[in-house]
């Protein structure tokens, strides 16, 4: 027989079980196969204007993010002119509403059909990631106070703070085809991959959006790479009388291969004599032969410890003159970097320095076995 106690228990457990529940998460990524369906967010909530009054930290952390700027980055308009497939903007500018923005061909490629727009030049906004429908997700159960306080419905969704629901958009493989697209198997980005191979214990949002942070530290934050990078040169007399170079890499805060993401990040270690002329240019990067999409060589650094740790070592022979001056540049695009210095793009939206100075003593290490990236 029922007790008064346990019916007061059953719509209590109602509530809790409608908000655990979150298989399947509305919150899912698909690579950018499709754009978020229409009205999958309510008219309401689309800009994150809709959010600014009462999140204004949330709003000025993300007013200045990556993530903000994944439609108007140069980089990315000027590869959408040249690459104008709707794959693109499926992923760079996920909502619906957005992709009205372009008219597309039969071919599975867009034209714009606007002058401005705002909802566009948002990017990956507020209602991308938090809203479905009329509902707004938080990562964390939201207390009492958040319950009552909020003047929007709010749901509890976990995935939101998994590595998943950035692999969504962070993990996919090149096209086979545009129209109606589909994906090959070979991986065009994969840090989630690299992520789960780490090790490492600390989830991607630990890192780049720690504390609730929506500034998105990474390669675009100015200091960011050099505060978590550790670099130890040495300098040495190979067998053959002439001078190599060493340097090891380490980074103990790095949840995947230095660099993961855009295929065309690249590094350029640059090599001098104490007179600055150039001895040699050494490149961490990836090349990959796009009519068979396989990746032709690979020299960027894994992170395979398999304590999340990265700690890789570089060897450059560099030949009979002693190499003291170093100069170690990330560039953005690299593959194209002249093509783009030509449209004026000016250097700061290209490249910056990691390092920039002399080198260490030299030190004979005849005979110790050393991994090799050559
Ligand atoms: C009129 C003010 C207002 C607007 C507009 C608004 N919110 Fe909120 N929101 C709140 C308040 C108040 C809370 C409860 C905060 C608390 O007490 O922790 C809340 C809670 C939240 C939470 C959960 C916070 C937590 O601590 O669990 C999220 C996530 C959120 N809002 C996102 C959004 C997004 C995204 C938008 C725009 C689409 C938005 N809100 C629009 C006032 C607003
Ligand atoms: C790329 C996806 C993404 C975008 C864009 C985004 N957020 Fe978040 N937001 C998150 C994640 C992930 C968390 C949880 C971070 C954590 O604590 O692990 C979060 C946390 C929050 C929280 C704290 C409550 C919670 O869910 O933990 C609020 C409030 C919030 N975001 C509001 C906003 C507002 C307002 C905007 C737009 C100005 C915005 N977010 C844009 C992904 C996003
Ligand atoms: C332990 C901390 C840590 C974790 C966990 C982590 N990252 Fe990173 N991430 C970094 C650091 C440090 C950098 C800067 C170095 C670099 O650019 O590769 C970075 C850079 C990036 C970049 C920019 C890469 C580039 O150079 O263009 C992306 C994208 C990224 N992370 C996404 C992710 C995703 C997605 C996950 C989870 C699957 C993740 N990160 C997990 C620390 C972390
Ligand atoms: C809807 C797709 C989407 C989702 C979801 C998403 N991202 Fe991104 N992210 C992007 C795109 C697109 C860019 C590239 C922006 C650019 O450089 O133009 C990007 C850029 C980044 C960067 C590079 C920042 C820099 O300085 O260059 C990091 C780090 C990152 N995302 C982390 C995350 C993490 C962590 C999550 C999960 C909480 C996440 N992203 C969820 C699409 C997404
Ligand atoms: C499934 C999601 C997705 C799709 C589809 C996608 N991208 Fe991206 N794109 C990303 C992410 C994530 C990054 C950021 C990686 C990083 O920071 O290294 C990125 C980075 C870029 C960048 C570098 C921007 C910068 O700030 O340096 C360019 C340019 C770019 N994408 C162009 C394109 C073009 C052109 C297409 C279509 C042919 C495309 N993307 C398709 C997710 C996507």
């Amino acid at each position: 027989m029922l007790n008064l106690k346990s019916l007061y228990l059953i719509p209590c457990l109602l509530v809790i079980t409608s908000c655990l529940k979150s298989d399947p998460s509305p919150l899912i990524f698909n690579q950018g196969i499709t754009s978020l369906p229409p009205d999958s967010v309510s008219s309401q909530y689309l800009s994150a204007n809709s959010c600014k009054e009462c999140h204004y930290k949330q709003y000025s952390e993300w007013e200045n993010s990556m993530h903000k700027k994944s439609y108007s980055n140069r980089l990315f308009i000027s590869a959408i002119k040249k690459e104008n497939q709707t794959w693109c903007i499926n992923c760079h500018t996920p909502l619906n509403e957005q992709s009205k923005h372009f008219t597309e061909t039969d071919t599975g490629h867009v034209i714009p059909n606007y002058k401005n727009s705002d909802l566009l030049d948002e990017g990956i906004n507020c209602s991308v990631c938090h809203v479905r429908g009329d509902m707004i997700y938080t990562s964390s159960f939201p207390g009492i106070s958040a319950r009552f306080n909020s003047p929007h419905k709010l749901s509890y969704d976990p995935y939101l703070k998994s590595p998943e629901f950035c692999a969504g958009c962070h993990e996919f493989s090149f096209p086979e085809q545009i129209k109606p697209i589909t994906l090959s198997n070979s991986p065009m980005q994969s840090t989630y991959t690299e992520w789960k191979k780490s090790g490492e214990k600390r989830t991607c949002q630990n890192c780049h959006f720690s504390h609730g942070n929506h500034t998105l530290p990474g390669p675009h934050t100015k200091g960011f790479i050099k505060s978590n990078l550790d670099l130890d040169f040495r300098i040495i007399n190979t067998p053959m009388e002439t001078f190599a170079v060493i340097i090891n890499f380490s980074f103990d805060k790095i949840g995947h291969n230095f660099m993961t993401g855009d295929l065309f990040r690249s590094e350029s270690i640059n090599i001098f004599d104490n007179e600055k002329n150039a001895l040699r240019t050494y490149s961490l990067n990836r090349n990959v032969n796009l009519i068979t999409k396989k990746i032709t060589s690979d020299t960027i650094l894994k992170n395979r410890n398999s304590d999340g740790k990265l700690k890789e070592e570089v060897r450059i022979q560099v030949g009979q003159s002693f190499p003291s001056y170093f100069k170690i540049i990330y560039h953005y695009q690299g593959h194209i970097e002249s093509t783009l210095e030509k449209e004026n793009f000016p250097k700061k939206e290209l490249n910056f320095v990691i390092y920039d100075g002399n080198c260490g003593k030299l030190e004979s290490i005849k005979g110790k076995k050393t991994k090799s990236h050559l």
